[in-house]
C-alpha cells in the first residue's frame, strides 16, 4: 500500500483498448520497446480486429475467425515484453503460459482451460484492486479505529465513567500511532484469515505462475478460516492485516466478479510461449510427453471460442486475443495443425536485436535500465550519471558478447549493467553526496577483463 503513491506516477494514462486506433497502440508501444515496428504494427491490428469483429450483429460475427496473432524470433527480443506492455496500457487481464506446459506428464486435456481460469482470475484481482482502491481513506480511518481499540482496551470498558477524559486518551494515542510510536508494540489479534505475505519458492515458476500460484494457496485459506485462534502480533503487522480485510470488505464481491467477467471475456489477453515446441509433433516418438498434436487439438476450441467454467461462473472465449510465441528454430509455423494456423492468421517475425537497438533500450524507454539504476542509487543519495558514450561502449559490449557466446538479446544488458555497476551497488552508502559520471573509461575498466575473455564471459555475463 505505500508504495502506491510512488508507482502511480510512472503508470501510463490507462486506455480502453477499443477506443485505440492501431496508431495510437503503436505509439504507447514505442514508449518501452525499441524497434520491432513490424511486430508492433501486427499487434496493433490484432487488437483492433478484435474490436470489429465485436462490433458486428451476432449472426455475422460467428462467420468472422478471430485473428490472433503469432510472434516470430529469437530470445530476449521484446516478444514477451510488447504482449505484457499492450495488457499493462490497456488494463486488460493478461496471462502468460508456456505452451510445453501442457505436454507434461500429468497433464490431461481439459487442463488448457486453466489458461482462462488464471485469467479470470487475474481479472478478479485487478478489479478488487482498483474499486479497493476508491475506499482507501475510509479504509485507513476503519483500521485506525480497529487499532486504538487493541491499544485501549481497558480504556474504552470504562468510557461512560470517565467520559471526556477516555476521549482524550484516545487522541493522544492516534497522534501516536499516526506517528509510528507504537509500531512494535505487540497486541493480541484473532485472525480471520492468513496473511497474504507468506512466501513460497518455485524453482522455474515465472512471476505470474507464482502469482496465480499464490492466489489459489491464500484461497485455500481463506476458505478454512482459522477464525478464533489469537495470535501475538505488532501493531506495524496488525495494521497490515486489518488493511487487506477491510478493503476486502469494502468492495462488493459481486460486482467484482461481473466487471472482472467481462473484461476477461472483452479484453483478455493470454500469451501462449513456446508455441514453437508443440508444432511438428510425430517425430517425438518415444518420449513420455502427451503427444503435442494433442496439445494443440485441446488448445483449439479455447482459441475459437467456447465456454469455460470457472469458479466464478461461465467465461466465453470468443473474444479473448490469443497471442503466441516461439522461436521456430526447429519447426515452422506451418508444422502446426491446420485448423489452428488458420485461427492464428496475423505472422510477425522479430528482428535481432543489433548495437543500435542496445543503445536505445539502455537510454530511451520510460523504464530503461540506467534509469532504473540511477533511481536505485539515488535512494542512496549518489548520483548517477552515464554519458552518450559509455551506453555506446555497453552497446557494442553487448553486442559483441551474444555474438561469441550465446545471443540472448536484450537479456545481456542487464547481466552487463549488473556487473559495471557491482562495485558501486556495494558501496554506494559509503558515496553519498557525490556524483558519479559513468564513462566509456569508466566501462572498459569494470568489462575488459571479462569481455576479453571468452571463457570467463560465458560464465559471467
Ligand atoms: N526491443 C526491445 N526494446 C526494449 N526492451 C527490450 C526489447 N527487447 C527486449 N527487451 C528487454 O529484454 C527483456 C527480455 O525481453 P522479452 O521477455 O520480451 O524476450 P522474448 O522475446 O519474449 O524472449 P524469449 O523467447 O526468451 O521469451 C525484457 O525485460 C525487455 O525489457
Ligand atoms: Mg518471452
Amino acid at each position: 500500500m505505500e508504495n502506491n503513491s510512488v508507482m502511480k506516477i510512472n503508470n501510463p494514462v490507462k486506455m480502453n483498448l477499443d477506443d485505440m486506433v492501431p496508431s495510437q497502440i503503436v505509439s504507447e508501444l514505442d514508449k518501452y520497446i525499441i524497434g520491432q515496428a513490424k511486430a508492433k504494427r501486427t499487434i496493433a491490428v490484432a487488437l483492433r480486429n478484435r474490436t470489429r469483429r465485436k462490433r458486428l450483429p451476432d449472426g455475422i460475427r460467428e462467420e468472422v475467425f478471430p485473428k490472433n496473432i503469432i510472434m516470430i524470433g529469437p530470445t530476449g527480443v521484446g516478444k514477451t515484453e510488447i504482449a505484457r506492455r499492450i495488457a499493462k496500457l490497456s488494463n486488460a487481464p493478461f496471462i502468460k503460459v508456456e505452451a510445453t506446459k501442457f505436454t507434461e506428464v500429468g497433464y490431461v486435456g481439459r487442463d488448457v482451460e486453466s489458461m482462462i481460469k488464471d485469467l479470470m482470475g487475474s481479472a478478479v484481482l485487478m478489479v478488487k484492486k482498483e474499486l479497493s482502491e476508491k475506499n482507501e481513506d475510509a479504509v485507513k480511518a476503519r483500521v485506525e479505529e480497529r487499532l486504538l481499540d487493541l491499544l485501549l482496551p481497558s480504556v474504552n470498558a470504562s468510557r461512560d465513567k470517565f467520559g471526556e477524559d477516555v476521549a482524550k486518551v484516545r487522541e493522544l494515542t492516534r497522534e501516536k500511532l499516526r506517528k509510528g510510536d507504537f509500531d512494535n508494540t505487540e497486541v493480541e489479534v484473532m485472525y480471520s484469515r492468513t496473511p497474504k505475505s507468506f512466501e513460497i519458492g518455485v524453482m522455474g515458476a515465472s512471476p505470474d505462475d507464482i502469482q496465480n500460484a499464490m492466489n489459489n494457496i491464500t484461497d485455500l485459506f481463506r476458505n478454512a478460516q482459522n477464525r478464533g485462534k489469537k495470535h501475538k502480533i505488532t501493531i506495524k503487522k496488525a495494521r497490515e492485516l486489518f488493511t487487506e480485510e477491510e478493503l476486502d470488505k469494502s468492495v462488493d464481491q459481486e460486482k467484482v466478479v461481473d466487471l472482472a467477467k467481462e473484461r476477461t471475456e472483452q479484453m483478455g489477453i493470454v500469451f501462449i510461449d513456446e508455441i514453437d515446441k508443440i508444432a511438428g509433433a510425430a517425430k517425438s516418438s518415444g518420449s513420455p510427453d502427451v503427444s503435442r498434436e494433442g496439445v494443440q487439438r485441446d488448445i483449439l476450441p479455447v482459441v475459437e471460442g467456447t465456454k469455460v467454467s470457472t469458479k466464478w461462473g461461465v467465461i466465453d472465449t470468443s473474444h479473448i486475443l490469443f497471442i503466441a510465441a516461439g522461436a521456430f528454430h526447429v519447426s515452422k509455423p506451418s508444422d502446426l495443425i491446420p485448423e489452428l494456423q488458420g485461427r492464428f492468421p496475423l505472422r510477425v517475425e522479430l528482428d535481432d536485436l543489433k548495437a543500435e537497438d542496445f543503445f536505445r533500450i539502455l537510454k530511451e524507454p520510460e523504464n530503461a535500465i540506467t534509469r532504473q539504476y540511477r533511481e536505485l542509487l539515488g535512494t542512496e543519495g549518489v548520483e548517477v550519471e552515464f554519458t552518450d558514450d559509455a551506453i555506446r561502449r555497453l552497446s557494442e559490449i553487448a553486442y559483441e558478447v551474444n555474438s561469441t557466446s550465446e545471443n540472448i538479446g536484450a537479456r545481456r544488458l542487464y547481466t552487463i549493467m549488473e556487473l559495471l555497476l557491482e562495485e558501486l551497488s556495494f558501496s554506494a552508502n559509503e558515496l553519498k553526496g557525490q556524483k558519479v559520471t559513468i564513462t566509456p573509461e569508466y566501462v572498459n575498466e569494470r568489462l575488459s577483463d571479462v569481455v576479453g575473455n571468452q571463457d570467463l564471459s560465458r560464465y559471467i555475463l
